[in-house]
Order: structure tokens, then C-alpha cells, then sequence
């Protein structure tokens, strides 16, 4: 297995430095349901602002509904459709806007959907599948194909699968597969007590390279 794993300042948690959004899937190898259902399960049991669980996922598994796995891999753009079209599984996450309990605004809304998609992902990375997020679709059309109602708004499409083995990745692949994975020093991101004042230089007396 091609493993990209991340470099970090000190150690963190194994499945979150091994995840990363892979293209190379393996068409031939389906993903074993009762995987697809645990990643389900990581998603269902995350967080949300008052508990609301604004989050759906219209789950496409070539192996059980290939047309409607058909008309997930056609909403891609080209770009996406071109390796995504042999992952088995694309799913669209999809976030309520509305909350239930009240009908008003729900702001945390996107920001919950895309948390719950990160522990699919995760668990994904877990069972050994790859997990890669896509918002190159035409959300449009997802909404059309999928009948997404109103108020609700489709996020991101995100294909599910094995890895293929490293001998037999397409040559077209290659450069993005093998690319190191880059990141922005941490002080970039997190400051210290006030804005723009990095952690970094601030507490650990380190600098950024
Ligand atoms: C919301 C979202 C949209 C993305 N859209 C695309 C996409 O359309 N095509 C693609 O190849 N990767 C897409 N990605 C993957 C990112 O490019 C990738 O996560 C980023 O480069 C970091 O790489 P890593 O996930 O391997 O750590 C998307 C990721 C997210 C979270």
C-alpha cells in the first residue's frame, strides 16, 4: 500500500497522519458492506451544534445501484470523473440548512456536515479504504439526479474504495499519487492569544521552516 503519511512537529494519532486523498483505486475490489456501514457509523456519531445531525449522504455502491452510481460518477467534473469513475463507492454529502426542532438558520450546518464526512473518511482510513473528497461536481445536477429538496445544500462528493497496488497504478497517476504532501507550518494556522500571533514562535520558542 502506497502510504503517505504525514510529518508532523511531534507524534499524533496514526489514522489521521495516514489519511490522505488518494486517486488510485482499484475498480475490481468492492467495498465490503458491512465497511461501508461502519464509515456510516463514524458519520452518525459526530458532532453538531444542538445535536441536529444536519448532515445526509446519498451512498452510490456500484455493487448495489449501478445506476444510481451511474448518475453520481456523471455529476464529476471531468477532472474527478477521470479516476474517481473506479472507485465502487461515491457518496454526496448533502447538509440541512434549517434546523429541525426550530425551522430557523442553521449557521454550523456545513461546518457539522463537513466534520461528520471527516470521520467517514477517517474510519474509512481505519478499515484500510481510501476515502477522497471531491468538490469539483456539478451540485445542480447532484440535486436534480438525487432529489435533494430545498434547503438543503449538497457539499461534496466523496469516493470510497481499495487502493490499487502500487504496480499497477496508471502511469497518468503517477505524478499526484507519489507527490509529497505538503502542509503550512502550524504557527501559519494557530495563533497565540491574539490574531496573527503564532503559537510557534510564541510558546515553543521554535520557528517555523
Ligand atoms: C471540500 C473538499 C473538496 C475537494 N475537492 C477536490 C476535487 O474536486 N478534486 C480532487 O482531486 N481533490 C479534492 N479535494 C481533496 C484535496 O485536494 C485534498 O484534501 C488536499 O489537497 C489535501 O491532501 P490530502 O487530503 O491528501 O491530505 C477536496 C477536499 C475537500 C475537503
Amino acid at each position: 500500500m502506497l502510504e503517505k503519511k504525514a510529518t508532523t512537529e511531534v507524534p499524533i494519532n496514526d489514522v489521521m497522519a495516514r489519511r490522505w486523498s488518494g486517486r488510485a483505486y482499484d475498480p475490481g475490489r468492492p467495498v465490503e458492506p458491512e465497511k461501508l456501514l461502519a464509515c456510516m457509523e463514524a458519520a452518525r456519531w459526530s458532532l453538531s451544534c444542538f445535536g441536529a445531525q444536519p448532515w445526509q449522504y446519498v451512498v452510490c455502491d456500484r455493487a448495489r445501484d449501478q445506476a444510481a452510481w451511474d448518475a453520481a460518477l456523471d455529476c464529476l467534473v471531468e477532472g474527478n470523473r477521470a479516476w474517481a469513475q473506479n472507485a465502487p463507492v461515491l457518496i454526496l454529502s448533502v447538509a440541512s440548512e434549517n434546523f429541525k426542532h426550530n425551522g430557523q438558520p442553521n449557521r454550523w450546518a456545513q461546518h457539522d456536515t463537513g466534520a461528520a464526512s471527516i470521520s467517514l473518511c477517517l474510519q474509512a482510513t481505519d478499515l484500510g479504504l481510501m476515502a477522497h473528497q471531491m468538490g469539483g461536481f456539478d451540485a445542480g445536477k447532484a440535486r436534480e439526479v438525487f432529489s435533494v429538496p430545498e434547503e438543503h445544500t449538497p457539499m461534496a462528493m466523496i469516493a470510497i474504495g481499495y487502493q490499487l497496488l502500487q504496480r499497477e497504478m496508471p502511469e497518468e497517476l503517477h505524478a499526484k499519487e507519489f507527490a509529497p504532501r505538503h502542509r503550512n507550518p502550524v504557527g501559519d494556522h494557530f495563533f497565540s492569544g491574539k490574531w496573527n500571533n503564532s503559537w510557534m514562535t510564541e510558546s515553543t520558542g521554535a520557528e517555523n521552516v
